[in-house]
C-alpha cells in the first residue's frame, strides 16, 4: 500500500478519481483541496444526483484524511446543498465567499451576473487543526486602539487597561471573504482553455494556510493541475487526478512554463 502511495505522490493521474482514491493509503492526506464539477452543467462526469458517487467519495475522503485533516471544496450553492444533505460523516464547519474580479455565467437573464462562489470547509476531527492565519490575513498600518478614541487617554502608561490594544506589526486576521481574479485577468502565461480554471495565487495562499510544509494535498478533480502547481511553488506534495486527457496536456504546458 505504501508503495502505491509513492507511485501517486507528485503525480498527475489521468483517470476517474473513483478508481484511484481506493489506492491511496489510510490517513495520509493533510488537505483535500478541490473544485468538483459544479452540478449546474449537464456535462458532469460525477453524478452528484446519484447517492452512490457521493457516498463513495465521502467514505474515501474520510479514510484517507489524517485525523486532523481538512477538506476544502469550491462550490456553487447547488453543490453546497447536495453535500450538506448527503455527507453525514465528514462534518461541515464553515464557508468562505470567493469574490471574483469580474462577473461570470453571463447566460443568466433578468438577474444579476454572478461574481461569487463558495469555498466550504469540512473536517473529520477538530483537534490539532493546522491553520496558519498569517498566510491568509493582511498586513496594513499598525494601530493603537483606545488612544485616539478617547477611551483611555493615558493608554501608553497603562496598556493593560481594558479598551487598549496595540497592533504592532499591522497584521489583520483573515476574514471569510477571499478575492480571486477571473481568468481573463490572470497572467497571460497562466491562462489555459479550461473553462473553470482557478487562480494559482489564491490556491497558494490556501495551501500555505491549511497544510504544513512538506505535507500532502489531494485534488481529485484537478482540471489543468492548478493545485499541483501551487503545491510545487509552496513546497508541499500533491496527488492530482483528472479524468480528461486534454487537461493533462494543458497541465504539462503550465508546468513547463514554471521552469
Ligand atoms: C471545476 S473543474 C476543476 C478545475 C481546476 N480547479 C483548475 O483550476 O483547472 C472539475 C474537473 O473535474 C474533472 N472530473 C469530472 N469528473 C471526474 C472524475 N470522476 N474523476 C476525475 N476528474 C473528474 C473534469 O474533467 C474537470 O476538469
Amino acid at each position: 500500500m505504501e508503495q502505491l502511495n509513492q507511485k501517486l505522490i507528485n503525480n498527475f493521474i489521468v483517470d476517474d478519481c473513483l478508481n484511484i482514491l481506493p489506492q491511496i493509503e489510510d490517513e495520509t492526506i493533510d488537505l483535500i483541496l478541490t473544485d468538483p464539477p459544479y452540478n449546474i452543467l449537464n456535462t458532469n462526469l460525477i453524478d452528484f444526483e446519484n447517492n452512490k458517487d457521493f457516498i463513495s467519495l465521502e467514505n474515501e475522503f474520510l479514510r484517507i484524511l489524517k485525523p486532523n485533516g481538512l477538506l476544502l471544496t469550491f462550490a456553487s450553492w447547488q453543490l453546497w446543498f447536495s453535500l450538506f444533505n448527503k455527507w453525514k460523516k465528514l462534518k461541515f464547519w464553515y464557508e468562505m465567499i470567493i469574490v471574483r474580479s469580474n462577473g461570470f455565467s453571463m447566460m443568466y437573464k433578468k438577474r444579476p451576473v454572478n461574481r461569487h462562489e463558495y469555498l466550504l470547509v469540512f473536517y473529520k476531527n477538530k483537534s490539532d487543526i493546522f491553520f496558519n492565519e498569517r498566510e491568509m490575513g493582511e498586513y496594513k498600518k499598525p494601530y493603537e486602539r483606545g488612544l485616539h478614541q478617547g477611551v483611555n487617554s493615558n493608554a501608553h502608561a497603562s496598556s493593560h487597561k481594558k479598551g487598549y490594544h496595540k497592533n504592532e506589526d499591522g497584521f489583520r486576521k483573515p476574514t471569510s471573504i477571499l478575492k480571486m481574479k477571473t481568468k481573463n485577468h490572470f497572467k497571460q502565461d497562466e491562462r489555459t482553455k479550461h473553462p473553470t480554471q482557478k487562480e494559482i495565487l489564491l490556491l497558494e495562499k490556501l495551501i500555505k494556510t491549511y497544510c504544513p510544509e512538506n505535507g500532502l494535498v489531494l485534488d481529485p478533480f484537478a482540471g489543468v493541475g492548478t493545485v499541483a502547481i501551487a503545491c510545487n511553488r509552496t513546497n508541499r506534495n500533491h496527488i492530482s487526478i483528472e479524468i480528461d486527457q486534454q487537461w493533462f496536456q494543458e497541465y504539462i504546458k503550465l508546468k513547463e512554463k514554471e521552469g
